[in-house]
This record gives structure tokens, C-alpha cells and sequence, in this order.
């Protein structure tokens, strides 16, 4: 998996990782989707092109590249990022998501399936909630989130996993090449051109057989009640709640969807085939 070289400076240790070439594979440069072949330790570099993208504790940024969308779309990724970089270190022990997680995270195992082979996509990965769990029962886990300080935190506690610090409605995913992508609590923060972006996206990204399962924002009783449908936390964080029909009619322009069923009052879970 991902090999290590332990250094130590001013006396904090500081962890070199060199990215593990098989985990690379799996990605692809936006110049032209081909391949990424190598890192020298402080980059990834495109065989194509030649563009280096800079690595940190393993992590490779592609946040170089910008965040995709219109103006008014990429402000809202903007306020999120530099919002979910500030409560990254509290994000973990939030106690709500904590209980949710016991009902969330083996629903969606349950409807993943993981394969040890399997080449899987996590999307908005944040502080490893689910990675850390995926990573244990698949060998070719690539997840991105565009909170670098999130990741950082991932990359303390997880290994074994590509981590990319990347705007995942444009991800430097390689075409047809993953068995699932999956996504907790992610998608109802992509603004809706946004959102329908990166599902065409992800189902570039997987092979004809591939299956996308992901959690997003139940819209249902109390939210109609409250009459918050969409909206954004503390003004910093955009949001949307899903109906049922709202997530079929985002997901099936690419999917085959197979179910979407509450998860409690929360959240709902869609599972969906690329074939
Ligand atoms: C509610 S958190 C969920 C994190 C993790 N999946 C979990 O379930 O604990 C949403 C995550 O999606 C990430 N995110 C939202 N929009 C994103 C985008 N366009 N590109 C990359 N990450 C994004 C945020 O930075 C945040 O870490
Ligand atoms: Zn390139």
C-alpha cells in the first residue's frame, strides 16, 4: 500500500508519503484524461502535459486547478471550503453525527457491497467518517474532499487511501474505470448545476458495470414544516433536502436508479447502476 519515509523536523515528526502507483492508475490528468504515471516525492506529475500538482502528507491538490461552475456557483464552493476547513477538527466529534453514523454508515456498506478489488470513488470524504471503514475492506480507495484541512486530518488517521484535495464535481477521475462511487452527506451541498455536474461526472468515471450509493438530505415532514428546503448553514454553507422523486430526477439522467429509502427522518439513501 502507501509507503512511508518518517522524517523529523523541529522536532514535529513529519510524515512523507510517497503515492502508491496502483492508487494513481486510477486518476487522470484534466488536461486530456490520460493517465498520471509519477510523483517525485513532492508532486504528481502528468505524463501528458507535464503539470505537477503538489503533494502534502500524501494528499495530492488539485485545488490548483480552480473549482468548477459559474461565478455565483463556485462563491458558494468558496464559503463552504473555507467553512469546513475551520470546524474540521471539531467535525468528528459532533455527538448528532456520531448517533447518525451507527444507521448511516452499515446502510451504506449494506448497499455498497465492497469487493476487496474493488476500485472505489468517495466523494466529499471530509474527516474519514466513512473512509475509515471502506478503507478496511477495499485495497484501491481514492477519496477527495476540497477541505484541505479536512484531509489532513484523514491523512493522520487513515492510510491505505489516495486521499485528493479536489472539487469533486470535477474530479481527475480516470473514465470508466471505477466498480462504485460513494458519497455520504455530499451532494445536497453541490449547488443544483453543480450536483447535476458531478453525477455526469461520476458516471463517466465508472466502468459499465460500476454502481454510485450515496446519503443525501431527506425532505420530508419537519423540513416542510419548517419550510427549509434549501438554504444555507450559519450563511456559510449552501444546502438542499431531497424528496425521493427530487433525487431520482437527479440521479436518473445517468443511472439506473435501484432504490432511494429514508434513512430515519434525516437522510435517504440512493443506491444506482451505471448500466
Ligand atoms: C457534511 S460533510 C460530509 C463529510 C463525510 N462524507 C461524512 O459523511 O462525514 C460534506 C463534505 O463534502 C465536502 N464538499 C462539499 N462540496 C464539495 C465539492 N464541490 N468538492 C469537494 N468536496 C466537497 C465538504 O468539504 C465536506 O467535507
Ligand atoms: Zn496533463
Amino acid at each position: 500500500m502507501i509507503e512511508r519515509s518518517r522524517t523529523e523536523a523541529n522536532s514535529d515528526q513529519v510524515v512523507q508519503q510517497s503515492t502508491d502507483a496502483a492508487l494513481l492508475e486510477l486518476l487522470a490528468c484534466p488536461c486530456s484524461g490520460r493517465l498520471i504515471l509519477g510523483d517525485d516525492g513532492e508532486a504528481v506529475i502528468c505524463s501528458a502535459c507535464g503539470a505537477h500538482y503538489p503533494t502534502r502528507q500524501g494528499i495530492v491538490d488539485f485545488l490548483g486547478l480552480g473549482l468548477s461552475g459559474r461565478e455565483q456557483d463556485q462563491a458558494l464552493k468558496r464559503l463552504e471550503m473555507r467553512a469546513r476547513d475551520e470546524q474540521a477538527t471539531s467535525y468528528d466529534k459532533m455527538m448528532f453525527l456520531r448517533l447518525l453514523s451507527r444507521r448511516e454508515i452499515p446502510a451504506v456498506l449494506a448497499a455498497l457491497k465492497p469487493e476487496p478489488g474493488d476500485a472505489i470513488f468517495e466523494a466529499g470524504c471530509g474527516t474519514g467518517r466513512l473512509t475509515r471503514v471502506l478503507v478496511e475492506r477495499c485495497r484501491r480507495l481514492v477519496a477527495a474532499d476540497y477541505s484541505l484541512e479536512s484531509l489532513l486530518l484523514c491523512a493522520g488517521k487513515i492510510h491505505g487511501v489516495l486521499l485528493v484535495g479536489a472539487d469533486v464535481c470535477s474530479a481527475p477521475l480516470r473514465e470508466a474505470t471505477f466498480d462504485a462511487i460513494v458519497s455520504c452527506q455530499c451532494l445536497e451541498h453541490l449547488p443544483p448545476e453543480e450536483c447535476e455536474r458531478a453525477i455526469a461526472s461520476w458516471r463517466r468515471a465508472l466502468k459499465p458495470t460500476g454502481r454510485l450509493v450515496l446519503t443525501a438530505y431527506h425532505h420530508t415532514w419537519w423540513s416542510r414544516l419548517l419550510g427549509k428546503q434549501e438554504g444555507t448553514h450559519g450563511g456559510q454553507i449552501y444546502f438542499r433536502r431531497f424528496s425521493p422523486q427530487m433525487l431520482q430526477q437527479v440521479l436518473e439522467p445517468h443511472f439506473r436508479l435501484e432504490r432511494v429509502r429514508p434513512l430515519g427522518w434525516y437522510l435517504l439513501l440512493a443506491s444506482a447502476s451505471a448500466a
